[in-house]
């Protein structure tokens, strides 16, 4: 597959359900785990231009920084802080329509003002988080978290 998005106008969902089969000929024949993360934050951000698309990966007790799309950010993260490590341990995706209304959100982006973060679980186990934000409020829904669950699960972890 050339490496070559096509970006298209729609409804939210109509746009992901163009961007999922590019995702997944992106994916199609790599095995490299940071690769895959890699493109599929390119593509996320490319397609919604979004502030920040990343991942963070569990190492050890904690998680840390992996590929992403956007302004610099924190390192490494502990299980149950901020909206990433609290949606690793309540092992479930997370919607905040408002970070400053979110307990012990971590400000890696003052710009930031709502945020998705979904956890990749594999064998029952959280293996990472897809972290979303955005420089507006109110930005992610139920579509998000349909279509972001549905991304993370075609990695190859
Ligand atoms: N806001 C996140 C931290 C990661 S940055 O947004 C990239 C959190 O509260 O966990």
């Amino acid at each position: 597959m050339a490496e070559d998005l096509t970006i298209i106008t729609g409804t939210k969902a109509e746009q992901y359900e163009s961007l999922i089969p590019q995702i997944k000929g992106l994916l199609q024949g790599e095995t490299d785990l940071i690769a895959n993360l890699a493109n599929i934050t390119g593509a996320l951000k490319e397609q919604f231009n979004w502030l920040w698309v990343g991942f963070y990966l569990v190492k050890k007790d904690e998680l840390v920084l992996g590929p992403f799309q956007g302004p610099v950010a924190c390192t490494r993260i502990k299980k149950g802080r901020g909206v990433c490590g609290s949606s690793w341990e309540k092992e479930e995706t997370l919607i905040v329509p408002d970070v400053n209304m979110f307990p012990g959100h971590i400000a890696c982006n003052s710009t930031s003002k709502s945020e998705i973060v979904v956890p990749v679980i594999r064998n029952y186990v959280v293996v990472g988080v897809l972290d979303v934000d955005s420089s507006e409020t109110d930005q992610f829904d139920a579509t998000d978290q349909r279509y972001l669950e549905e991304i993370v699960n075609l990695i190859p972890f």
